[in-house]
Order: structure tokens, then C-alpha cells, then sequence
């Protein structure tokens, strides 16, 4: 029998909780019960239809093969070209990979040693200190309030800043609050990472879904930061694995080779679906999906506000409610776990974002039908009265 020692890096490496969350909802459902999956971090909506008709095609040319390291070339190049004039990479700066989570992995890698911190939001993405902390790295996450909508400012990256953070992690719309940091902020946050001698890197997952402003891409800043996105959550494709980083023009040589040995490439078929991601007639069925978010979010957010959950920063993207939950428990956690069992509804718990105020908070993901939204907030109703 081998010895089945961990690496000490692994003590460091969270469970994702809310997939503890869906195995218990799955769980309730296969006794029988009817379960709204308001936990869930991805789009309710099936890949839009050319996309997999391109896909089809592929399939049938015998496009199964490895693509060059970056990806396709023309996918790259359409990629740039959805930028707007004034932010628009130069294609070789565009790399695809396995997710944003890849490319996530890939930044990280290029960026830290061991010891160098990465200030991040508190709440945030829960992998985003999983990855820092695979390279060594010291995740710094800075306590964030709806007064900042739940984001960093200059004023706390400079406040944070030691001899050893090294670059600075922002999402927007951002995961679990929906929270978007308007244009002038993020020159404003570019402006402090540069003269602090920092790497700003934005995860701009998001972008495709906001529904009261438009977003600017953090690139309009600047060709000295990392953006990253993916063809997961605004095109419909989670399980494609396929998302892309834009890196400054420095890093190519670098994101090249750590490419080619991490992955080969992105998945091919993949790439050649995604190709048809912006054609007019996706583009057009994504917008009337985006509408169908905005309309669940304008149901949600006064639906919970009146059963007494608190929602101070009305999310102006994603899919997310983050709701403060402090004036029905002080254990989150336990809240969810009841609320489970006892009404069918599955949220997520705030520890999975983060320590700061995490047991007064919740996530509602809103990647539901409007009807069943009704129906959750209906449960709740309920079962709050007759706590
Ligand atoms: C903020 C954020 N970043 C990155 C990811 C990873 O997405 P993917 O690897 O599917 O592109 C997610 C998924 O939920 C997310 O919410």
C-alpha cells in the first residue's frame, strides 16, 4: 500500500460549500422532494442554439484535434474585436483557456512567489484565494461593506498595500453581490495598483449580464493589466470549459509556455461553438436572456427586502442577491441548512465568500425561472410566519 500524504499546500485549500449545498438538495430530491435551486452559479438558460449548431458542424468536419496553444486564431481575433475601439487588444494578446478558472490559474502562476500577497474583496469568488494560495501566495481579503458596493476603493488598496502584495484582484459584476464598479472608479483603483507598483487583474466574467448601466471593460484603463473572461455565464456555456485572459504584451512569451504545458490548448470543439457565440442571432437571444435576468432581479430584490432580509446595494449585475440576513438569525449557515429541509428552497450560505460578516449573509442566485423565484419567495413567506 503507497502512503496517501497530501502536500502541506492542500491543509490551505477550501471546499467549494455550495456544492455541499446541492448534494443536499439533490439529495432531498431524489427522496421525492421539489427543490428551487436558487444556490446554483449558472445560467438556468441551455447553450444558445448556433452555438451548438457550430458545434454540430465541427463534429461532423472532423475538428477534434489540438488547436495552437492560444486557440484558434480567428476565435481570438473575435474576440478582440468585441472590445470596444478604445480598449481593443491586439489578438496575440487574447489566450484561450480551459474556463476563467484556467485562466485564473494561469495568472496567478505568472504573478506570485511565494509570500506575495494579492488583495481581494471580502465578500469574493470563494476560488480566487484557493488559486493564490496554490502558488504560494497570501490572499489578503479586505473586509468590504455596501458602502463600497462590496468593492475594493484606492483608499483601501493603499491601506493594505505592504512591502509584499504584488497585484490586486478585482471582479465586476462581482460574485456573490452583483455589484459593478462604475468607469471612473476603476481608472481611479488602475491609477493606485500602477503607482503602487502592482498588477491590477479583473475578472470580468460577468460583463454581458447588467441591467441598469452599461459595464466598460477595465482594458479602456490600460494595456498593463490581466482581464479575464469566459464564454461560461453571459454565453450560456459552463460546461464548454472555455474562457480567455487578456495579458499585457510583456507577459506573451510567458502565458505561451505556461499554456502549451498546462493544457495543449482549450478544448477544440469548444472553440469552433464559440465562434458562433457572436453572431447576430446568439447576440439577439442573449439580450432577450439578459432582460429575463433583469426581470427576475426586479421581482427578487423588493420580494426578499419584504421578508425582512436587508438588500442596502441593489446588484446592478450577475445573478446574485447577496442579502443580509442579521435581522431573521445570526447563523446564516444554520438558516440555509433550515430553510432547506423545511421549505425546499437551496441558497448559499455567506462563509462560502468570505469570513467578513459571512454568518449575517446569504446568496440567492436568480439562474431560476421567474415562476419559481414566486414560488421560493411564497415558501419563505410561509415558513417565516410561522417560526
Ligand atoms: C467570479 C467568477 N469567476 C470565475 C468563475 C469560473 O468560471 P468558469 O471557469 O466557468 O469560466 C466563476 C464561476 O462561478 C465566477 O463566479
Amino acid at each position: 500500500m503507497m502512503t496517501s500524504r497530501l502536500a502541506e499546500r492542500m491543509a490551505l485549500i477550501q471546499p467549494f460549500h455550495v456544492m455541499e449545498v446541492l448534494a443536499k438538495a439533490q439529495a432531498l430530491e431524489q427522496a421525492g422532494r421539489d427543490v428551487i435551486h436558487l444556490e446554483i452559479g449558472e445560467p438556468d438558460f441551455p447553450t444558445p442554439e448556433p452555438i451548438l449548431a457550430r458545434a454540430q458542424a465541427a463534429l461532423e468536419a472532423g475538428q477534434t484535434r489540438y488547436t495552437a496553444a492560444l486557440g484558434l486564431p480567428e476565435l481570438r481575433a473575435r474576440i478582440a474585436a468585441e472590445y470596444p475601439v478604445a480598449a481593443r487588444p491586439n489578438p496575440q494578446r487574447v489566450a484561450l483557456v480551459p474556463g476563467s478558472s484556467a485562466a485564473l490559474l494561469v495568472t496567478f502562476a505568472l504573478l506570485l512567489d511565494p509570500g506575495d500577497e494579492v488583495l481581494l474583496a471580502d465578500p469574493g469568488y470563494p476560488c480566487n484565494a484557493n488559486f493564490i494560495q496554490l502558488f504560494g501566495g497570501v490572499p489578503v481579503r479586505i473586509p468590504c461593506d455596501p458602502e463600497t458596493a462590496y468593492q475594493l476603493t484606492p483608499e483601501l488598496i493603499r491601506s493594505h498595500w505592504t512591502t509584499r502584495t504584488r497585484a490586486v484582484l478585482l471582479g465586476s459584476p462581482a460574485n456573490p453581490t452583483g455589484s459593478v464598479i462604475a468607469p471612473e472608479q476603476m481608472s481611479a483603483i488602475v491609477d493606485a495598483v500602477r503607482r503602487l507598483g502592482g498588477t491590477l487583474v479583473v475578472d470580468e466574467i460577468y460583463h454581458g449580464l447588467v441591467y441598469d448601466t452599461p459595464v466598460r471593460s477595465a482594458l479602456h484603463d490600460g494595456d498593463d493589466l490581466f482581464v479575464i473572461n469566459s464564454f461560461s455565464k453571459f454565453y450560456g456555456m459552463t460546461g464548454w470549459r472555455l474562457g480567455w485572459l487578456v495579458a499585457p504584451e510583456a507577459y506573451g512569451d510567458a502565458v505561451t509556455r505556461l499554456c502549451q504545458n498546462l493544457f495543449i490548448s482549450a478544448p477544440t470543439l469548444s472553440q469552433y461553438a464559440a465562434l458562433a457565440a457572436f453572431e447576430p442571432a446568439t447576440l439577439a437571444e442573449l439580450e432577450r436572456r439578459r432582460q429575463a435576468f433583469q426581470e427576475r432581479r426586479d421581482f427578487l430584490v423588493p420580494a426578499l427586502c419584504q421578508l425582512g432580509f436587508q438588500i442596502p446595494q441593489r446588484p446592478a449585475g450577475a445573478f446574485y442577491v447577496y442579502a443580509d440576513v442579521s435581522a431573521l438569525t445570526d447563523d446564516s449557515q444554520r438558516f440555509a441548512e433550515e430553510v432547506l429541509e423545511q421549505t425546499g428552497v437551496a441558497i448559499t450560505p455567506g462563509r462560502d465568500f468570505g469570513n467578513y460578516r459571512q454568518a449575517e449573509h446569504l446568496r440567492f442566485s436568480y439562474a431560476a425561472p421567474l415562476g419559481r423565484l414566486q414560488e421560493a419567495a411564497e415558501r419563505l413567506r410561509q415558513w417565516l410566519g410561522c417560526r
